[in-house]
């Protein structure tokens, strides 16, 4: 209950008690998303690594299942990957199933080799392969594989990172279990601070392009990331089925502090066709979250794809990656409705009514008009001198998360803060979309043109959200509210 959780989040996914960190293992099989993640069977802190696993069908309701791949003499099981390996080319498969086969690190004895686990039970039981590790270069700081079939060379193909080096390597194998090395990239983007770590690659539809596509290549660095501490880069190329080529700079993946180490789903169907991705909604700087007994959360599952924003008519324009929630969240909108807020002035006033979102899990929508207005937005979980801010600011011409007063901040000194990014106000409009759960704040901007990602531990049980504006040049309209209703009931 509310009382003895009140951070417990109701539409994130979060394990029901201990440690959580990077999302493993994402595949589709059989109706199933499995979601695995580096998880701590023991405690409330990071330790003896191992798999947790949880399964839905809609992307929204997790069933939790027992730990899937453990820890064992001396050898974390730290982050990789899952695939459905459908013409049984490791042999572990029984009969006609295919079987699922986890390539993950083994962190252990002063080296990070990889290593392989398979299931022939929809991921309920798994067994280490007697013959790991599969790849060992005797480097300490080798690890997060990601795997998928490339149908044009017919093979495996992986990425990984050697996280010192700032460098990622592709390897190509046969059979999951011989591989050899193809190519390497890096260090390119933002090298100045950090490791590499989780990285994923995969090809994405350019929007309204008649099914081109670009493949993408995507990186975590531990610290040194936008808005301080850890996040994500991606960058644009081509992968030729042996190397990857950038065809324009880095761009930072959020804008939030609290997006890490996301990975995509392997196996979704080509019916399905969408590219899905989830990450940990937490910063290693500020890790130690107040909650207890569990620490961490997901993000939502967001779905992937490319957009043009520079000049249409010119073909080598400028691609973003563009991350929308997955349309099944719709189904937790229990009421929805239109919210006047036309007059948005200084000081900000109350637009929803009391004991309207008492379970404080929402979603806004809405379009900021800016005008002559220095800045306009909404304040949300507002207390006495307490609120979270989601704004327009027109200098520097950013969307805004100030989490600065956004309840508990003491726990660590670098979790107060403002986090900006960079948008297009396209006909003097911006739109945002922003999804409100009990200890966190995620923000699409320009249908998910750009997203901050911010965690929010607020004291007040008042879930009153104001609107405000700068002056009354400013418009905010076509405002809905949807109260969402908690997966865990
Ligand atoms: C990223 C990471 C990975 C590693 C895992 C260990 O957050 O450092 O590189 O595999 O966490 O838990």
């Amino acid at each position: 209950g509310y009382l003895r959780e009140p951070w417990r989040p109701q539409f994130h996914f979060s394990p029901e008690i201990h440690w959580m960190n990077d999302p493993n293992g994402l595949v589709f099989h059989d109706g199933e998303y499995h979601l695995f993640y580096q998880y701590n069977p023991a405690g409330n802190t990071w330790g003896h690594m191992s798999w947790g696993h949880a399964v839905s069908r809609d992307l929204t309701h997790w069933e939790h299942l027992p730990l899937a791949i453990a820890e064992a003499d001396g050898v974390m099981a730290f982050s990789g990957c899952c695939v459905v390996d459908h013409n049984n080319t490791s042999g572990f498969g029984l009969g006609e199933t295919p079987p699922m086969v986890a390539v993950y690190t083994g962190h252990g004895h002063g080296r990070q080799v990889q290593n392989l686990a398979y299931s022939n039970d929809n991921g309920r039981t798994w067994t280490k392969y007697a013959g790991n590790p599969v790849l060992d270069i005797n480097n300490p700081d080798f690890r997060d594989p990601k795997v998928f079939w490339h149908t044009p060379t017919d093979r495996w193909v992986m990425v990984v990172s050697l996280a010192r080096e700032k460098v990622v390597v592709f390897y190509a194998s046969e059979d999951l279990k011989h591989w050899s090395e193809l190519s390497r990239f890096g260090p390119a983007g933002a090298t100045q601070k950090s490791n590499w770590e989780c990285p994923d690659l995969f090809e994405l539809p350019i929007e309204g392009d008649g099914g081109k596509k670009r493949w993408v290549l995507e990186v975590d660095m531990g610290s040194g990331s936008v808005a301080g501490g850890s996040g994500g880069e991606y960058f644009v190329g081509d992968f030729d089925g042996t190397r990857f080529t950038a065809t324009q700079d880095a761009k930072w993946v959020d804008f939030g502090r609290d997006f890490y180490a996301p990975v995509s789903w392997s196996d979704i169907p080509d019916s399905d066709g969408r590219r899905i991705w989830i990450g940990w909604f937490n910063n290693w700087e500020t890790c130690l979250l107040p909650t207890s007994p569990w620490r961490s959360c997901m993000s939502v599952p967001r779905v992937l794809s490319l957009r043009k924003t520079t000049d249409p008519a010119d073909p080598d324009g400028d691609l973003v990656m563009v991350q929308r929630p997955v349309e099944e969240l719709q189904r937790l909108r229990v009421q929805s409705r239109p919210i006047d807020t036309t007059a948005a002035t200084w000081p900000p006033t109350a637009v929803t009514e009391p004991g309207e979102l008492t379970d404080m899990a929402f979603e806004l929508e809405t379009t900021l008009k800016p005008g002559t207005a220095r800045s306009v937005g909404f304040r949300i979980r507002t207390g006495s001198d307490e609120f979270t801010e989601v704004g327009y600011d027109r200098e520097p011409g950013v969307v805004y998360v100030d989490r600065r007063k956004s309840g508990n901040v003491a726990f660590h000194q670098a979790f107060a803060g403002r986090h900006e990014a960079p948008v297009r106000v396209v006909d003097g409009a911006v739109t945002i979309q922003v999804l409100v759960d009990r200890s966190a704040i995620e923000v699409f901007i320009n249908d998910g043109e750009a997203v901050i990602s911010d965690r929010i531990f607020p004291t007040s049980r008042r879930p009153t959200i104001e609107v405000f504006a700068g002056d009354r040049s400013a418009e905010v309209t076509g405002t809905t509210l949807h109260v969402l209703k908690s997966i865990w009931h």
